[in-house]
């Protein structure tokens, strides 16, 4: 009964069988709901025909090339702002995608927006459909928006701040997944050495390396890795993404600049990379053959690991790389 109240009520409220069903600007948003479900807005198809190729929501943040539609909105229309300002300054801005930018972050970060023949009427369609609709945003776009713009829209911001601040988040949560399994490997290793010698300590890293970072991949809910350009084990051989990133680590720790670990945003995760060094303890087993390797050493090295390149180190050389990989929004 109640129930039935309430839906004379809302019928009568929103008037839907009075009205005829012609588009007009939303006063009642519930008939305009019901307006736009049948009737998709052109402006809306125009849009995303033409604007979206660039401004789609979709696209992930490190393929972006251009500010998403809600941003653009969002500095574009102001509470005072009314539709027929809103609508000639878009077709401003279209008709010269070189007049003054009001988004200069954007600006500085994608480049200017190459200009393209489109009617003002089309523009006007896209106006008014922007004007009057909410519209698709990118995946946590309320709380990067906010982030970057901490005094709100307008001059002095910067829209590479949020990329930048979630960056070094990222940068610090891949750090510290691998600085565990460093520690962990690190402290294993010592005891090892310490109890049975360079001989018996390779038996630990044979076996039981990869199952500790294994372990700590399973602990952290990430995948953390070893890579390396001369690997001992060729099951840790770095692939040509991870080469690349290897190569552009030496120079870094020669000129013993701080050292910033690679951050990758993907559509799948993140992936974070950090140079593996060496240290005096290391050179027992990965030094030059004969001098630093003990011969006895060498020979279990061979036998374990006929095809191993990972001799000749010296220290603070770069051994390889900790690649690890995480989930974004866990
Ligand atoms: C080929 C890529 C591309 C297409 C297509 C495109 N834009 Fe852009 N647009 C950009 C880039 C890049 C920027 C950032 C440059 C800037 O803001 O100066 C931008 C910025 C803008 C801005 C913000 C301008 C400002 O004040 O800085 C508006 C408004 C805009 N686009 C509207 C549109 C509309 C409407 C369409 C469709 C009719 C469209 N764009 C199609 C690339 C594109
Ligand atoms: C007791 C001998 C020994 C010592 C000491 C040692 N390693 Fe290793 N290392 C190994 C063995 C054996 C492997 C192969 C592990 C496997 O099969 O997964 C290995 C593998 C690695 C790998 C993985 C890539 C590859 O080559 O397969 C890295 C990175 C690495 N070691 C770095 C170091 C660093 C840095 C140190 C010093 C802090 C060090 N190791 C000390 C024996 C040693």
């Amino acid at each position: 009964m109640k129930y039935y109240m309430l839906f004379t009520l809302l019928m009568a409220l929103t008037g839907c069988k009075e009205t005829p069903r012609q588009h007009r600007t939303p006063s009642g948003l519930s008939n305009d709901t019901m307006v736009r479900a049948e009737v998709p807005h052109p402006g809306k198809r125009i849009m995303e025909q033409e604007c979206y190729i660039c401004h789609d929501p979709k696209i992930t943040r490190a393929r972006r090339i251009a500010p998403p539609m809600e941003s653009i909105k969002r500095h574009y229309i102001d509470v005072g702002t009314t539709k027929d300002e809103f609508t000639k300054a878009l077709i401003r801005w279209v008709n010269d995608p070189r007049t003054e930018s009001k988004m200069l972050g954007a600006h500085a970060k994608f480049g200017p927006m190459p200009y393209m023949p489109n009617p003002d009427d089309a523009v006007t369609q896209i106006a008014d459909y922007l004007y009057d609709n909410e519209i698709d945003r990118p995946k946590e776009f309320d709380l990067y928006f906010a982030m970057a713009h901490p005094n709100g829209v307008g001059e002095g911001e910067c829209e590479c701040f949020d990329d930048l601040a979630l960056e070094k988040e990222y940068a610090a949560i891949g750090l510290a997944h691998a600085m565990a399994a460093q520690a962990e490997l690190g402290r294993n290793l010592k005891k090892a050495i310490q109890e049975e010698g360079t001989v018996g300590a390779i038996q630990f890293c044979n076996t039981e390396a990869s199952k500790l970072t294994d372990s700590i991949s399973v602990m952290r809910n990430a995948i953390v890795e070893r890579v390396s350009d001369k690997p001992r084990n060729p099951d840790n051989q770095a692939n040509a993404e991870e080469l690349a990133y290897l190569e552009s680590f030496k120079p870094k720790l020669s000129s013993k600049n701080d050292i910033e670990p690679v951050v990758q945003i993907e559509d799948k995760g993140v992936r974070v990379y950090y140079p593996i060094t060496t240290n005096a303890l290391c050179l027992q087993c990965h030094g030059k053959p004969d001098k630093q390797v003990r011969p006895e050493t060498l020979s279990v090295l061979k036998y374990l690991y006929p095809k191993d390149k990972a001799v000749g180190y010296n220290v603070d050389e770069i051994r390889g790389l900790w690649s690890v990989d995480f989930n974004a929004n866990d």
